[in-house]
């Protein structure tokens, strides 16, 4: 009889853990190729280690379709725990509407201010002095890849920029290899913006799409960077357009395409096929001819939410986004390079060490077009760039004209 009682208080004595139960988490974000959804399962990795559960909501068709649809959730009152997007004004009528969580008080915990860099980036996440979304990387748009095989094969010297992919475009079509591949949208204007940024300038870029400057916009250094938009639309054959840019970047892996022209989250894409740059590919930042780098990427924002659980989980997932061992293991796959200095980058690829040098001893950082112009009105100049790509009736001259009409009309930064 004795043994039932000591078994009883041994039993009590026991003290359970407190299992604390797991806050799950809806994270949207249009991370959906290889190397992109190799990188956010990374911070899956994380964030449920927390405690806590990541439930994925990615979104597939890139910014263009993910983000109408996760602002308008939040504005209709169906809001995902967390959210991707770029640093830049996407966010400024939820967070003026009072739907986004403000970050200030963890910020300020963790001094964000000193670890993460570089400064635009949390100054995009600031309004009014408050601190709305969490910088997790930089994406920098103006690179051009290219693949050494089909250089090589071709009998020719992989190029060194742009230029020499041009002259090398004849060689190569008179082998059945695409000079240039390209997904349609903004891939297309973002070849367009790294072009200027080429031909006319950082400078010229910068005056145009932040200060609206249509003497410059409409001017003959941005007349030489539409000229070589229309050599470079005659180079591509309409019918080898894809829908989407892993699919444009795919070609170069594949060696059907010598070359194409993306931002660094490329990068990833060519890791997944276990290609080493500076080996089986060559990227060129600045389209190798002038090393910059723009300070485009990734923030997070987490709408409102009634239940305190929610709000802990949120603040808890962006803790650990910024965290260095996250910060490491996310970037090493994205491409991106990372929002603080002081972590070990030591394993990443020769294209995210040129972004560092750049980044972090280089002369030319630029914002990105996100943090430069709204929305809509970037919209509208990718419609333009596209039309110009699409139809050969349409001039240089006359879409030079109806870019600079839109940033005549365009809002205030
Ligand atoms: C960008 C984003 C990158 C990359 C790219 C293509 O807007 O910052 O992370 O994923 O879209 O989807």
């Amino acid at each position: 009889m004795k043994y039932w009682k000591l078994a009883a208080a041994l039993c009590a004595s026991v003290a359970l853990p407190s299992v604390a139960t797991a806050t799950d988490l809806e994270v949207t974000h249009w991370w959906t190729s290889g190397g992109e959804a190799a990188a956010v399962a990374e911070f899956a990795k994380a964030f449920d280690a927390t405690g806590n559960h990541w439930v994925d909501g990615a979104i597939a068709g890139s910014g263009d379709v993910a983000r109408p649809i996760i602002i308008s959730r939040i504005m209709g009152g169906n809001p995902m725990g967390a959210t991707q997007l770029n640093p830049g004004k996407d966010a400024d009528d939820l967070v003026k509407a009072g739907l986004m969580l403000d970050l200030t008080d963890l910020a300020t915990k963790d001094k964000w201010a000193t670890t993460l860099r570089p400064k635009s980036q949390l100054d995009s996440c600031t309004y009014s002095g408050h601190v709305y979304c969490v910088p997790v990387n930089l994406h920098s748009a103006q690179w051009m890849w290219t693949n050494r095989k089909v250089f090589t094969d071709a009998g020719l010297t992989p190029p060194k920029d742009w230029n020499e992919l041009i002259a090398d475009a004849p060689a190569l079509k008179a082998k059945g290899i695409m000079p240039l591949s390209i997904a349609e949208g903004w891939p297309v204007s973002l070849l367009v913006q790294d072009l200027a940024v080429a031909i006319a300038g950082v400078d010229n870029y910068v005056a145009a799409y932040k200060g609206r400057d249509l003497k410059v916009a409409g001017g003959p250094e941005w007349g030489k960077v539409f000229a070589a938009v229309d050599v470079a639309r005659k180079l591509v054959d309409p019918k080898t357009v894809v829908p989407q840019w892993n699919e444009a970047v795919g070609l170069v892996i594949k060696g059907t395409a010598a070359a194409n022209v993306m931002g660094d989250w490329a990068g990833g894409e060519f890791t997944v096929a276990k290609m080493v740059a500076g080996k089986d590919y060559d990227c060129l930042p600045g389209l190798g001819l002038e090393p910059v780098l723009n300070t485009g990427g990734d923030v997070f924002y987490f709408p409102k939410n009634a239940d305190p659980k929610i709000t802990e989980a949120q603040l808890k997932l962006a803790e650990t986004l910024v965290a260095p061992d996250t910060q490491v293991a996310f970037n090493l796959k994205k491409g991106s390079l990372p929002i603080r200095a002081d972590v070990d980058m030591s394993k990443a690829s020769d294209c995210m060490k040129k972004g560092l040098e750049i980044l972090d001893h280089g002369s030319k950082v630029y914002p990105s077009d996100s943090q430069m112009l709204d929305r809509d009105s970037l919209n509208q100049i990718r419609d333009i760039f596209n039309q110009f790509w699409a139809d050969p009736s349409m001039s240089a001259a006359d879409a030079q004209a109806k870019f600079v009409a839109v940033l005549k009309a365009a809002p205030p930064l």
